[in-house]
């Protein structure tokens, strides 16, 4: 079993590559499954939950190949298959999102259910719900669930929550849907706006990605592209702009728009760090110690939950108490049990966190529980006095590209090692 062992204490200093969005390629893979034409993808990050995608894509009939230095070939032109097995739904959630663009080109879909996941329940029924407005019938069945429809019918669905999946499953079911279609209270982060522009480069009509209200109007086919570019990881770049907040130092990041990070640039602004950034590139300084902030998880452009338990880790090392709220998941504070072992002071009511912030934290094993919850004992151990070892890195490897080297090229003293 791999471990990471990090010797905390090393300011950062230099520059960290970001690379593409997970949750914005995840979907933009499932999209490639509308498209009759070959798509190449540029700046595909290289990710277990990347690969778990294209397997999905290969079982569906769908070829791949990696062309180098981040770019992908996907050729749709042989996809026939409809359904999603178990072994990779339980791999990743996200497979879910092949539901939608399977049953607009098949007409019919079957994906197991993805069942529980250690940050909450994580329901469904509001992907089922649009669905179904657009005409799809749903058949529940042990463990699986199938959609049918001769051809999809635009029309009008209002979410309940403004749920990520769901908007971008509707969206890629209405792109070759009969008529328009216009989604109300839908989610705005901006990887459903990258998604919306991919299929619109391949000829889809989708308009208002980016707000809460998207229209889209039906097309007969799409074609494929010669190179789309994926945004930058957002929670990728914030991971280690909160690595540079705990451990002191000068850090410049390249290949993210400072524009999708806005609550979480005022949070590290309020923390005590010093930021510049341009289009492309954020720079953070921290020199003095961090001071207390209260961070309230939203769906965009409200602060991200994905950072909650990196922000909360960050917080841990502040002066006085800071009042972190998790709105989107209902249980995402189980990695709080591990920070504590490293010393962090931290009081769990219902869905908020009183963090009192301790001067030190101290290095010890710690196991990842979730992909977040394992980034936030990472930073605490970039930060902590002596030596901490992270077990179960399955989860960190779901969602960071070349965690070690990136940080080890900023001065971190971090290895990966076979226990
Ligand atoms: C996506 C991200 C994930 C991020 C989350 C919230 C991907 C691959 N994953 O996940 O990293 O943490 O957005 O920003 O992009 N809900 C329902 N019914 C549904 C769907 C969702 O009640 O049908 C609830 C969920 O239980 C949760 C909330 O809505 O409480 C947010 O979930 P959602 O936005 O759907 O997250 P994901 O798309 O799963």
């Amino acid at each position: 079993m791999d471990q990471l062992v990090i010797s905390g204490g090393r300011q950062l200093k230099g520059t960290i590559p970001i690379y593409g969005a997970k949750n914005a390629t995840l979907p933009i893979l499932a999209g490639c499954l509308l498209a009759s034409e070959p798509v190449t993808l540029e700046n595909v990050p290289d990710l277990e939950d990347i690969r778990t995608m294209l397997e999905l894509l290969n079982y569906l009939g769908a070829e791949t190949r990696h062309l180098g230095s981040g770019r992908l070939y996907v050729d749709p032109r042989g996809f026939r298959g409809w359904d999603a097995p178990y072994e990779l739904v339980r791999k990743m959630r996200a497979s879910f999102l092949i539901l939608a663009p399977v049953l607009a080109v098949q007409g019919r879909s079957r994906v197991s259910l993805p069942g529980g996941c250690a940050i909450g329940s994580r329901p469904i029924d509001l992907h089922l719900k649009g669905l179904r407005a657009l005409g799809a019938k749903i058949r529940m069945g042990y463990g699986f669930i199938e959609v049918q429809a001769e051809k999809l019918k635009g029309e009008e669905v209002y979410l309940d929550y403004p749920s990520v999946g769901a908007t971008e499953n509707l969206v890629m079911a209405a792109c070759l849907a009969e008529g328009k279609t216009v989604i109300t209270n839908c989610a705005q982060e901006p990887e459903v706006v990258d998604l919306a522009n991919f299929l619109n480069s391949l000829g889809a009509k989708v308009r208002g990605a980016g707000s809460d209200r998207i229209e889209i109007e039906g097309v007969a086919a799409l074609g494929g592209h010669p190179g789309y570019r994926i945004i930058g990881d957002r929670i990728e770049a914030g991971t280690y702009l909160a690595a540079a907040a705990v451990t002191g130092g000068e850090i410049e990041l390249v290949g993210v728009d400072p524009a999708h990070l806005r609550p979480v640039l005022a949070k590290l602004r309020e923390l005590g760090a010093e930021l510049a950034e341009t289009d492309t590139t954020i720079k953070i300084r921290r020199s003095r110690r961090l001071n207390s902030v209260d961070i309230t998880t939203l769906p965009y452009p409200g602060f991200p939950t994905d950072l909650q338990p990196i922000f909360t880790a960050v917080c841990s090392l502040a002066g006085g108490v800071s009042v972190i709220r998790e709105t989107v998941f209902e249980n995402r504070f189980r990695f709080t049990s591990e920070l504590a072992r490293m010393g962090a002071n931290i009081k769990i009511e219902g869905n908020v966190a009183l963090v009192y912030g301790v001067s030190t934290l101290y290095g010890t094993e710690v196991t990842a529980f979730d992909l977040r919850g394992g980034a936030a004992l990472v930073v605490a151990a970039l930060a902590a006095r002596g030596t901490t070892k992270i077990s179960c890195l399955h989860h960190l490897d779901r969602g960071y590209a070349d965690l070690e080297q990136k940080l080890r090229a900023v001065g971190a003293e971090i290895t990966r090692v076979t226990a």
